[in-house]
């Protein structure tokens, strides 16, 4: 079974996704983890962004692999690194571009191949797993998730405005929903979350209950 979460950034995807695919014991998939990995990698193969033969090119030759949650970039563990300001605001670069999506997308299907997965990102029940058996689209006001995302950068030591954090975030939804191919949006047959006022389990009971309803 292919359970798919797409929603916009900071709407809690990466923990829901994560939490469901534990407790269903299916595996995971974080899909921008492998747009942040192609793009961290182009800018440490210095390709400059404009030049999109190059970045196709670099793509298509990058090996990504998954060990133990771990992100690998030709063998290089990058799971820390593909986190960094630079890479996310370098993202869309690579995740414009339609040759670099397709090919992402054909190695998103093999690895759901045959397997119970959850997989999480934009673009996963509109356009890579449009037979998906259970779709979500998890999503929160633009507060909401600034608060949200606000408080995780206070976390890590981090002060930020709020102001500043909901100005950038807007600029992200901005991007991942004017993208020509794989924009952001739910897909028709996707059951959307609105998360507001909720807490994190409230909100993995809530997406647990709209698997097991698809589970029947
Ligand atoms: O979920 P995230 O913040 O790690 O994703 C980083 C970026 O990657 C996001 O801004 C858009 C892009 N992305 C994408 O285009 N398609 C996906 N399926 C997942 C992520």
């Amino acid at each position: 079974m292919i359970v798919t979460i797409d929603g916009p950034a900071g709407a809690g995807k990466s923990s829901i996704a994560r939490k469901v695919a534990e407790r269903l014991g299916f595996e995971f998939l974080d899909t921008g983890a492998m747009y942040r990995a192609v793009t961290l990698g182009a800018i440490r193969a210095q390709i400059e962004f404009d030049d999109v033969d190059a970045l196709v090119d670099f793509a298509s030759g990058v090996q990504l692999k998954w060990k133990n949650s771990r992100i690998l970039l030709n063998g290089d563990d990058v799971t820390e690194e593909i986190r960094s300001p630079i890479v996310t605001s370098a993202i869309r670069h690579v995740a414009d571009l339609p040759a670099v999506r397709k090919q992402l997308s054909k190695e998103q299907r093999r690895i759901a191949k045959g397997r119970d997965i959850v997989t999480e990102g934009r673009d996963q029940g509109s356009e890579v797993f449009p037979d998906a058996e259970c779709k979500i689209f998890l999503t929160a006001s633009s507060e909401e998730r600034a608060r949200r995302r606000q408080e995780q950068l206070i976390e890590v030591g981090r002060h930020l405005p709020l102001e500043d954090v909901l100005r950038s975030q807007d600029a992200r939804d901005e991007e991942d929903r004017q993208r020509p191919i794989g924009s952001l949006r739910p897909a028709d047959d996707a059951v959307v979350i609105e998360s507001d006022g909720m807490t994190l389990d409230e909100v993995l009971e809530k997406a647990l209950a709209i698997v097991a309803q698809k589970q029947v």
